[in-house]
């Protein structure tokens, strides 16, 4: 094997995500063990997302970590021009599979951070569930990634684990990197620290307990809404 040698910021950052075990996304897919809600309801809306576009006007979104496409498509069924992007080829095989009818969702098997978004910018900005599972540093690149895709009036909405609920620990950044872990729990206060000195935080919301057959709520998550400042 080759010797590591760290020669630029993105070496760092490769070494970095080698330290901390990241779930096998493909696996989880694939062999379907674990009954995790946005699993099972997988044609389902978040109930935010579906609340969200009630009282805005969208346009155009993207939405990072799309899993197997259920916000993305319940968004282009409302006629929003959607970019979804997931790094799990079988997430976004399945999620092809869903939008076949649909012209206005684009699908794409990437990081979200390999991604080349051409200077474009969006009303939308979506994310439910993969901001958690991102370690510090590429949180750090997340956030930065995140100001120069909205436009001036765009949203920014984060479901995301909430502290002192049952879907991850509240690990610090140190212990992200020295406990094996599946993902973090943010408090309040943690997610105005980190998005505050850029976006206006509209709300952050735990969320309740709910499936109907038109949307789920899941009550681990804060539901947040933001806009650049
Ligand atoms: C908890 S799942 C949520 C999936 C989907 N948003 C939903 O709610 O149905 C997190 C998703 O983020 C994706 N993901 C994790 N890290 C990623 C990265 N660096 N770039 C793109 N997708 C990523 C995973 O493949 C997984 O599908």
């Amino acid at each position: 094997m080759d010797k590591i040698e760290i020669n630029s910021f993105e070496d760092l950052f490769n070494v970095l995500d080698r330290i901390n075990e990241s779930i096998d996304w493909n696996s989880f897919y694939e062999k379907r063990v674990m009954k995790a809600p946005f699993l099972v309801n997988n044609m389902l809306p978040d109930k935010m997302v579906t609340e969200f576009v009630k009282e805005h006007s969208i346009r155009d979104a993207v939405e990072f970590g799309c899993g197997e496409g259920r916000n993305a498509i319940f968004l282009a069924k409302r006629g929003i021009d959607v970019t979804a992007i997931d790094s799990s080829d079988i997430a976004i095989r399945n999620a092809k599979e869903k939008t076949e009818d649909l012209k206005n969702v684009k699908l794409i098997c990437s990081d979200f951070l390999a991604v080349d978004f051409a200077d474009r910018k969006y009303d939308l900005v979506l994310d439910s569930g993969m901001f958690h599972h991102l370690a510090p540093h590429r949180r750090l690149q997340y956030r930065e990634l995140l100001k120069g895709l909205l436009k001036e009036n765009g949203f920014f909405v984060l479901l995301c684990f909430a502290a002192g609920e049952d879907g991850a620990e509240e690990l610090d950044d140190l212990e992200f990197y020295t406990k094996r872990n599946t993902g973090v729990a943010f408090s309040e206060q943690r997610l105005r620290d980190f998005f505050g000195s850029d976006f206006e935080i509209i709300s952050i919301e735990k969320r309740g307990q709910e499936i109907t057959e038109e949307y789920i709520d899941i009550p681990l998550l804060y539901g947040c809404v933001m806009k650049l400042k």
